[in-house]
């Protein structure tokens, strides 16, 4: 059996304010050491190693059970480290970098020489961020390197908001957990190519595009992805992928999860209704039906005897955000045998709510049009 995969994994609180120096310590002499670290960010937990080691990062990957063609965010304590890590920056990434650094924007630039191949999957460009919490921040400065971090849940599964759900995923496969509570946006990164005429965001995240379009213009940017791209199967991994994040399937709980939507989202009542009239049917049909909503649909649901739960309100998008990933996984039972979903709209966060939810779906259903899609 891989040596990576039968370790015995510790899990320690640390203070996510003002983290304990020695379990600081501890932690860092395990990244220069080669070992493999999950730690607490602003957005998810990132699992760590030292960037510039590739037999550590290649840890990285066994560990996830993730593809080798889909490459890593590079994580630095300051904008000086930058240089460490990519070449020929813009001055348009380095305003964006001092506009929203530390923060939830990885930028895409092109990659140092230092930086090995299997941290980018072999291509000329690496993505990076500086994460704007105090554990992360004092780990990368005591490890005394880049820490190459993904989301630390195996590949293709739903993202870690808690010390709890790494250890779900990846215990015996790492060596150290930073219990530093709960993330605070709960959705990763937003990832913006900047190597091209004009921004791309490749994944939408924790900085809005509004707060991009305000910082350098709504026409400096060019127009946000589709959320369901014409890219890669993740089953069947091709050589080189533009964003393997957007492959998708991906953030996926284990159970089918059909997402309701609207042309227009508004409609409570509606799409309500559909949702209920389809969970009946599967009912009858012998499952167990769950639901993620919004508080505003609480109402409607209360007394049909269903497992419901709430991420927020849809007036309050930034909470919703914070709270997707532990709800989906909440909702992830054995017992469960389908969840059913509502759209949220595509405005500050629910932007990266969306996005997810959809990667999440086998099924995106339009109650506007009855339209049924396999995603
Ligand atoms: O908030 C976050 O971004 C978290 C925390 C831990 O920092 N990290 C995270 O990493 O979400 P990961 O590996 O789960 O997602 C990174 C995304 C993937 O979609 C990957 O394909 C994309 O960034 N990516 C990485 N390097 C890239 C590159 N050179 N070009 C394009 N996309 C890249
Ligand atoms: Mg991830």
């Amino acid at each position: 059996m891989n040596r990576a995969l039968t370790l015995a994994t510790e899990l320690i609180r640390i203070s996510p304010t003002t983290p304990e120096p020695d379990l600081i310590a501890k932690a860092a002499a395990i990244l220069q050491r080669g070992g493999l670290v999950a730690f607490p960010t602003e957005t998810v937990y990132g699992l760590g190693a030292d960037a510039l080691n590739p037999q550590a990062v290649q840890l990285i990957f066994a560990a996830k059970e993730r593809p080798a063609n889909d490459p890593l965010i590079v994580h630095i304590a300051d904008v000086e480290q930058l240089a460490q890590v990519a070449c020929n920056v813009p001055s348009l990434a380095l305003e964006l970098a001092r506009c929203f650094w530390p923060g939830a924007l990885t930028l895409i630039l092109p990659k140092a020489e230092a930086v090995p191949p299997i941290v980018t999957a072999g291509g000329p460009t690496v993505a990076v961020r500086c994460p704007n919490h105090p554990v992360a921040l004092s780990l990368i400065r005591a490890a005394g390197a880049p820490i190459a971090a993904p989301s630390a849940n195996r590949f293709s599964h739903t993202s870690p908001t808690t010390a709890q759900h790494v250890l779900d995923d990846l215990a015996g496969r790492i060596d150290l957990i930073l219990d530093g509570g709960p993330t605070a946006i709960g959705v990763e990164s937003t990832v913006l190519d900047v190597t091209g005429a004009q921004p791309r965001i490749l994944r939408p995240g924790g900085v809005t595009a509004e707060a991009l379009a305000e910082a350098i213009g709504a026409s400096a940017l060019a127009s946000a992805p589709s959320t369901s791209p014409p890219s890669g199967d993740e089953e069947t991994p091709t050589a080189a992928l533009l964003s393997p994040g957007l492959l998708d399937r991906h953030y996926a709980p284990h159970t089918p999860l059909w997402l309701f939507t609207q042309a227009c989202l508004g409609d409570h009542a509606s799409l309500q209704q559909a949702m209920l009239t389809h969970a009946k049917t599967a009912q009858h049909n012998g499952g167990t039906v769950a639901f993620l909503l919004a508080d505003e649909d609480l109402d409607a649901f209360a007394n049909t005897g269903f497992r419901t739960l709430s991420i927020g309100s849809l007036q309050d998008l930034d909470r919703a955000a914070a709270h997707l990933f532990s709800t989906l996984r909440s909702l992830d039972t054995p017992e469960a045998t389908l969840l059913l979903a509502r759209d949220f709209p595509a405005r500050g966060l629910g932007l990266a709510i969306r996005d997810r939810l959809r990667r999440a779906a086998d099924r995106v259903i339009d109650v506007s049009t009855n339209k049924n899609q396999a995603e």
